[in-house]
């Protein structure tokens, strides 16, 4: 597609205020390894989720200097400890809004989840910010479509982490090329569309919180060990093999089928840090065993509850919402002990961003 159309040609700076609640997102198929800038090596699909999000409102100021400036608040307290990963956020989006040359910007932000969680907060952060952004635009150019607002929101949003493409909509998106959806892209997300089962519409995600420290090895240390890693090659023809194989599945409902595909994808994950060079492990001796107990749990009960891992020691427990009841016993009675002072997060598949 040409990138030019994302060129903003929007140019008289106005006083503007907005906000924007962006979800975090756990992909089934996983993104690991890209070229610069974020343009992923394999296609990913993830669920969107529901009450993990990032609350952002940003307020526009003409400024009198050419120089683009901001203020970023994290909890009401002013943090210019995340002004580098802003800045080289804002570097890299410039040229598709130059009109951010113009302002100051004051931007406040909070997280539903616990701070320091080991949830990743860059996804659903981006994915906010990146909305306060387009509906400047939205209120400069009335009459951009929706789909563009979205499309855009969610382009700008990868620019600033690949993951945060697939956190503007719901309930399932897509990122990256596959020949057999025509619309979709390496440069944003899109939407699963029409013919999603039913049930993954209310699919839960518990969140275990296993280690809730800072991680080893940052993602995009991950992401960069991937050009060296021997396996990476036949890793991003497995990812997009693997989604070929699970579109279907999510419109079929096929669970057992489900489960194997996500599983191997988690692990697969795991495998291509642990063969790096240098290699890592982000997992701990609880999430192992965790991944036991699950095994042991769904043959005993045969109830169609999988894990899926993103890049740490946290996992993501997927289930359909009839089996809640006796899944929250079992996650109480069983696996509680193995989270970091018991604590775990429930969350659940959900719509998308919204303006509040
Ligand atoms: O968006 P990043 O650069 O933080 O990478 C995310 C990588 C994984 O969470 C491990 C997988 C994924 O597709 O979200």
């Amino acid at each position: 597609m040409n990138l030019n159309t994302f060129i903003s040609k929007a140019t008289a700076p106005v006083n503007f205020i907005t906000s924007w609640e962006a979800p975090s997102n756990i992909a089934l198929i996983k993104y690991w390894g890209k070229e610069h800038i974020q343009i992923p090596k394999n296609p990913s699909l993830s669920f969107t989720l529901s009450s993990s999000v990032t609350k952002t409102s940003v307020n526009f100021k003409p400024s009198n200097s050419e120089n683009f400036d901001f203020d970023f608040f994290f909890d009401g307290t002013l943090r210019p400890d995340f002004n580098p990963k802003l800045l080289t956020f804002f570097k890299n989006i410039e040229y598709y809004i130059p009109w951010i040359n113009g302002y100051k910007l004051i931007i406040k932000s909070n997280n539903s989840f616990p701070h320091s969680s080991g949830i990743a907060s860059s996804a659903s952060a981006m994915a906010a910010l990146s909305l306060c952004l387009m509906d400047l635009e939205k209120y400069l150019f009335p009459k951009m479509s929706e789909a563009f607002f979205y499309q855009k929101a969610s382009f700008l949003a990868r620019l600033g982490s690949g993951s945060a493409s697939r956190s503007i909509q719901g309930p399932v998106t897509i990122w990256g090329e596959n020949k057999t959806l025509k619309n979709s892209s390496n440069h944003f997300a899109i939407s699963f569309g029409d013919g999603l089962n039913k049930i993954f519409n209310s699919y839960q995600d518990t969140i275990l919180l296993v280690d809730k420290g800072a991680k080893s090895v940052s993602s995009s240390k991950g992401h960069d060990l991937m050009h060296n890693n021997p396996f990476a090659e036949n890793r991003f023809l497995q990812a997009s093999n693997n989604l070929d194989l699970l579109l279907p599945i999510m419109k079929s409902g096929d669970l057992e089928s489900f489960i194997k595909i996500v599983e191997l994808e988690a692990l697969s994950l795991h495998a291509m840090m642990m063969t790096s060079k240098p290699y890592f492990i982000l997992m701990k001796p609880n999430t192992l065993e965790i991944i036991n107990k699950v095994w042991e749990f769904r043959t005993s009960q045969k109830l169609p509850i999988c894990f899926t891992l993103d890049a740490g020691a946290n996992v993501h427990l997927l289930y359909p919402l009839a089996y809640k009841k006796d899944i929250s016993t079992f996650i109480d009675q069983e696996l509680k002990v193995f989270c970091q002072n018991g604590q775990y997060i429930s969350d659940q598949v959900g719509k998308g961003a919204i303006k509040f």
